[in-house]
């Protein structure tokens, strides 16, 4: 469900026009849904009622600070995977209490900010990063939570890029390699080990593979307390998928989150542990789209392309991972209305900037508006400025008003970054 309606035959965020969007802001531009975001949040949140769960937004999926932090406010930590992220998250008020860090290669300088900083939660993912850890710790007197993320070697996810649970990831340590970090950490005083993190993919749509995850979560936690090893903590991490095109969305996202809510339930009943979700994709990605208008028609004997003014710098993810987005027409067409299949392509000098090939749309002309649909999640925050395009401007919608959450870059701020030597 999100918040992205036709009325009087327009498309609109809540209650503002995405016309009066383009007019005033210009194109492209990521328009977000404050309605949507609380929406899922308040789901998810609601689906694990009862349970000792704390909520870490994974903000790589949309790093805004504004919508870090309206889920701040909402009551979300945040999943952080670099010194950046956690400055971001505190920069929105986030409290260093509710924040965790993951990642498979963490500096020993960002280990030292963390510390210093007094996160909630260390995610440590290889036995180089636990001495360093250490180091840092006894460096400074400290004492940091940690917990271990296991490799469950169960991989998932929409595409081979994202899965993150298979042995031949490089994500995490293998369960018998955390059961010898567990002794290992024992000696160490400046890490007090919580318990376990695990996270498989992303993308997820059908639960078995998660419930296997989880299962040997289960296990390993039993085990290790025979080992007399304190587990008070699992990290379920993220995954849960959306759906991109609307004819999917039979499986409504609500129906998932109360499915994954029941494995949960069922697969660590009785444990008291404390669990903690890193949900990125599911709470923001149906609550944002890329707004686009069209260029010029190409047309050619076998195929027309629809050259929009957005490209893949701005939406990575058609070129990167093949994905599927619905391209949604701002101008609501009559269901009677000519259609023709189109391929929808940017500007940019390579064949990957391709949104769509063949995709079924009603006509298209210059100066015609057209919405990427379900861009909140790893849109704005996958963009670049290759071709030397200006990173896109964000507007958060709630209700009738609107903000410029982030203003379109600057040609200052594109150019004037880069420094000539004099020796050139
Ligand atoms: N926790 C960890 C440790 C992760 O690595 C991720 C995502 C998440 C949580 C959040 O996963 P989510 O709930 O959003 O699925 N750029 C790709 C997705 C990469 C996901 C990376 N890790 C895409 O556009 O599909």
């Amino acid at each position: 469900m999100h918040h992205f309606t036709y009325r009087s035959g327009t498309l609109h965020a809540e209650d503002v026009s995405l016309e009066t969007i383009a007019a005033e802001v210009g194109t492209p531009v990521y328009v977000y849904s404050a309605a949507t975001i609380t929406r899922h949040y308040e789901a998810f949140a609601g689906a694990m009622a009862g349970l000792d769960a704390h909520i870490f937004y994974a903000m790589k999926a949309n790093p805004n600070l504004a919508v870090l932090k309206l889920l701040g406010g909402l009551g979300a930590g945040a999943d952080t995977v670099s010194e950046g992220e956690i400055r971001k998250a505190m920069a929105a008020g986030i409290p260093t209490s509710r924040i965790v860090f993951s990642g498979v290669g963490k500096t020993e300088d960002e280990l030292a900010f963390a510390v210093d900083a007094g996160i909630y939660q260390i995610n440590v993912e290889t036995a180089g990063e636990l001495e360093a850890l250490a180091r840092v710790t006894a460096a400074k007197g400290r004492r940091q939570s940690v917990v271990f993320r296991i490799n469950p070697d169960v991989g998932a996810g929409g595409h081979a890029k994202i899965t993150t649970g298979s042995s031949d990831n490089k994500f995490g340590v293998s369960i018998e390699e955390a059961e010898r970090l567990y002794a290992v950490a024992a000696g160490l005083p400046g890490v007090a080990v919580e318990g376990l993190a695990v996270h498989i993919g992303s993308q997820i749509r059908a639960l078995h593979d998660l419930g296997a995850a989880f299962g040997r979560m289960r296990a390993l936690t039993l085990r290790l307390r025979e080992q007399g090893h304190r587990v008070s903590r699992l990290d379920l991490g993220g995954g849960l998928g959306i759906p991109y095109e609307m004819s999917e969305a039979v499986v409504h996202g609500a129906d998932l989150i109360h499915s994954y809510a029941a494995l949960v339930r069922n697969t660590f009943h009785g444990l008291d542990v404390e669990l903690g979700f890193e949900p990125g994709r599911i709470i923001v990605g149906n609550a944002g789209l890329l707004l686009s208008r069209v260029i010029h028609l190409n047309k050619r004997a076998q195929k027309t392309f629809v050259v929009v003014d957005a490209a893949m710098n701005d939406l990575v993810r058609p070129a990167m991972y093949d994905a599927f987005h619905d391209i949604w027409t701002v101008r609501q067409a009559e269901s009677d209305a000519t259609r023709h299949d189109y391929d929808v392509v940017g500007p940019i000098c390579e064949t990957s900037d391709t949104f769509a090939e063949a995709r079924r749309l009603p006509d298209l002309a210059p100066g015609d508006l057209v919405a990427f649909m379900t861009a909140g999640a790893y849109g704005a925050a996958m963009s670049s400025t290759y071709n030397s395009r200006r990173l896109v401007p964000e507007v958060l919608v709630k209700g009738g008003a609107y903000a410029v959450v982030r203003p379109r870059q600057s040609w200052e701020d594109l150019i004037g970054e880069d420094r000539i030597p004099d020796w050139v």
